[in-house]
């Protein structure tokens, strides 16, 4: 017996979309998805190539959360940051899955085709040094790798002398009536955030008295979700990349698998890291 046509008994599906927008026009597929130009022949490229599309959509979207939390914290809503920096720790979690993905390229298969990179490296990647930036690592050598395309530069030129997630948060906790030193406060954003002991004392305040500042009390919680998932999104990479070129250099010139071990080291929100040994 002929299967029944699961679509028969649907008389109102659309099919004329002569003068009206589909699915693909909406989304503007043709562009997105003739965006995956493989370099060599090899089968492998292709999924070298989508997992980073696909990591870089992530980071546009988590830019725009952050972005948004940054004003909502500057306006006093920390209810509505909350939604957006939850958003962005779930998005985070997807970007990790992606590694188990890459894991199935085998060091023999990356070979194939990893001299068609030249110098390329997500090294020079501008939404990762975003998300770096807004959240209060500031590194200078991305605005030097972007100096001849004035349109990128001029949006990361803005984002590292902004302000930060950690200093707005900052600034919030001042306007609760916390003692914070002028230093923090009117700071050179355009400096990484370096860790203070007014801004420690701050917190700790908060995490000791949770019900007297429940809401510092999540907003702490929620960097400390985004500066987690960071670093394990950073611990997959490291460990993924030793899995694929070992110890050799990386495409972008640094030392590789030992470059990636030393960022590791690094905290955007160190008092909210530091006050979990003395609480
Ligand atoms: C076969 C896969 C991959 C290899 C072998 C690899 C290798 C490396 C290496 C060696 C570096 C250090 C810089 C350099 O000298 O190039 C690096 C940096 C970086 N890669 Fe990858 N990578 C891979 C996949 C990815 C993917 C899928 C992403 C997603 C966007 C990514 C994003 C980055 C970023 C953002 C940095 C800068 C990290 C930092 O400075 O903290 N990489 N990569």
């Amino acid at each position: 017996m002929a299967k029944e046509n699961k679509f028969a008994s649907e008389k109102s599906i659309h099919t004329d979309f002569s003068k009206k927008m589909t699915y693909g026009d909406y989304l503007q597929l043709d562009s997105l998805l003739s965006s995956q130009k493989t370099l060599s022949d090899h089968h492998d490229e292709m999924l070298f190539i989508t997992i980073h599309h696909v990591s870089e959509l992530w980071l546009k979207l988590i830019i725009h959360e952050i972005q948004a939390a940054i004003s909502a914290i500057q306006n006093g809503n920390l209810q509505t940051s909350f939604k957006m920096l939850a958003r962005v720790s779930k998005i985070q979690s997807q970007i990790i899955q992606a590694w188990d993905v890459l894991s199935t390229l085998t060091p023999a298969e990356y070979m194939e085709f990893r001299d068609k990179l030249g110098n390329a490296s997500g090294f020079q990647s501008y939404q990762y040094r975003l998300v770096e930036f807004v959240l209060g690592y500031k590194t200078p050598y991305i605005l030097k790798i972007y100096k001849n395309k004035p349109e990128v530069y001029a949006v990361l030129k803005e984002a590292y002398e902004a302000p930060g997630l950690y200093d707005v948060a900052i600034q919030a906790i001042a306007k609760e009536g916390f003692s914070i030193n002028n230093s923090v406060l009117y700071r050179d954003f355009s400096k990484t955030y370096e860790k203070d002991n007014s801004v420690e004392e701050a917190w700790l305040t908060i995490y000791k008295n949770v019900d007297k500042y429940w809401e510092l009390y999540q907003l702490g919680e929620k960097l400390v979700d985004i500066e987690d998932w960071f670093q394990q999104w950073r611990f997959r990479h490291m460990k993924t990349v030793e899995r694929i070129i070992g110890h050799k250099t990386g495409t972008g010139g640094s030392s590789g698998v030992g470059y990636l071990k030393k960022v590791l080291d690094h905290y955007f929100f160190p008092e909210l890291w530091g006050l979990r040994t003395k609480i």
